[in-house]
């Protein structure tokens, strides 16, 4: 069989009757919110093909690994994977594997020199070919597919049917692509550049969604706050802090969550929108990434400490009782014990209610990658630890605070644990655990009467 390769970008075909009824399909996702979302629109769109979910991948005609490469262990689990495919495809008669998203866009070729088993290689921009790809294998064989760039937003993902995990919460993607250039991350190499939706159509959207049931929506972009810059709408861009007043309109929707928006563009604009928007959370997630000026200057993040420490003051102020997240990457090229005790300082500082922390890792294609002065991973892995030790110490501090307070939760199911605990999530997205049954997707007081490390437990009020 021959592997067809095709770059650019062919027309959409337009939509046929269901070919597949009864082929089950399985997808695996690697990676963040963006291709979580892109997965539950390639399982919509393999259903709107009359395939129905396999409950384990053995038993799948049709596997789709979603990849991430933000780290290089994504990429090993990648591989591991795929390995494991390979034994399932020679068990399983005409069983497809399919390998779309990041890691496909800026690796085909490596995908399919350590993976010959793999059917469809598709990448980040062209998720709605998936159904055409298959059709092309059955009739030509092994296909790799990669488009340079997303057309429009409209073209994209979002425009695609979707099936979501829950019934009750969805994500609705605002911008993809970003126009950023931090210097250790691959997000712009392989999503390339920021294409922002219109609103009528993100809000059309989320009212589809409450129509449906849907009571929570998290807006989706890699930076929210540069929202509609590329857009024009009779000579005015619209601006990311009226998005969230409109969504907030829209009745049915009880909670509003974003992410994730960049420091140097958050603006009181968005903080006195969230502070005057009853439906959106206070609830921010500003990634700091380092603490350090001259590491912040090598990543390329536009601000400073201090000019982050005084955004992060400006929306403490101006929305109550606001719940705030970070992401830290520990062990960037050059990073001196001096710039890492900086970052030390700053999470000391902020009083972070949670923070996602990361070892640097050089990912090829990046400027980074090749920048002197690489960490040395001992170093890196020992100030990650000392790093993960002060923020846990501050994220339990900071969920004791909760303790005797009624939070509004939304309820998520019964609990992984105990069938008899439901698992419920906070506006400032903490996980609380209440004794009892609830249906999913329903809000309701609680009062929280025990802080973990990392989860509240509390009783329905
Ligand atoms: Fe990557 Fe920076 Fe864009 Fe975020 S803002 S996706 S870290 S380039
Ligand atoms: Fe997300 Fe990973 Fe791609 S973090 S945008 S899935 S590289």
């Amino acid at each position: 069989m021959t592997d067809t390769t095709m770059l650019g970008m062919p027309s959409v075909r337009e939509p046929h009757e269901p070919r597949r009824l009864g082929l089950s399909y399985f997808v695996r996702t690697f990676g963040c919110q963006m291709n979580e979302h892109d997965s539950e629109r390639i399982a919509g769109l393999l259903e709107a093909d009359g395939m129905v979910r396999a409950g384990d991948v053995n038993d799948a005609d049709v596997v789709v690994v979603n990849t991430c490469t933000i780290r290089e262990n994504a990429d090993q689990r990648l591989y591991g994977f795929l390995g494991s495919l390979k034994a399932a495809k020679e068990r399983r008669d005409g069983m497809r594997i399919v390998v779309g998203g990041c890691t496909a866009q800026k690796d085909k070729e490596i995908v399919r020199e350590r993976a010959s088993w793999v059917d469809v290689v598709f990448g980040t921009h062209n998720t709605h070919r998936v159904i055409e790809l298959l059709d092309h294998v059955e009739e030509w064989g092994p296909v790799t597919e990669i488009w340079e760039e997303t057309v429009s937003a409209e073209d994209g993902p979002s425009s695609l049917p979707s099936r979501r995990d829950t019934e009750h919460s969805a994500w609705v993607t605002i911008t993809t692509g970003c126009n950023n250039s931090c210097t250790f991350c691959i997000v712009p190499i392989v999503r390339g550049t920021e294409i922002s939706r219109r609103p009528g159509d993100v809000i059309r959207e989320i009212r589809r969604l409450a129509d449906d049931g849907v009571v929570e929506v998290t807006l989706l972009g890699q930076n929210v706050n540069s929202y509609g810059r590329d857009l024009d709408l009779n000579g005015r861009q619209p601006l990311f802090a009226d998005l969230l007043r409109r969504a907030g309109e829209v009745e049915g929707i009880g909670r509003i969550r974003y992410t994730s928006p960049h420091p140097k563009d958050f603006h009181d604009d968005v903080a006195h929108a969230m502070a005057d928007t009853s439906a959106v959370a206070a609830q921010l997630h500003l990634p700091l990434q380092s603490g350090s000026d001259s590491v912040l200057a090598a990543m390329h993040r536009g601000y400073t400490a201090e000019r982050f420490l005084d955004k992060l003051a400006m929306a403490r102020r101006l929305v109550p009782d606001l719940t705030v997240s970070t992401d830290v990457i520990v062990g960037f090229p050059g990073e001196t014990a001096d710039d890492f005790e900086q970052t030390l300082a700053v999470v000391e500082e902020a009083r972070f209610d949670n923070a996602f922390m990361f070892q640097y890792s050089p990912r090829p294609g990046t400027p980074a990658a090749s920048m002197p002065d690489q960490v040395p991973p001992d170093a890196v892995r020992e100030r990650f630890d000392q790093l993960v030790a002060t923020q846990n110490a501050i994220t339990f501090e900071r969920n004791q605070t909760r303790v005797g307070r009624v939070e509004s939760v939304l309820t998520e199911g019964p609990s992984r644990r105990d069938a008899d605990v439901a698992t419920t999530r906070s506006e400032g997205n903490r996980i609380v655990h209440v004794p009892g049954s609830f249906e999913p997707g329903r809000f309701m007081s609680v009062r929280v009467t025990r802080a973990a490390p990392h989860y509240l437990e509390g009783t329905a009020v």
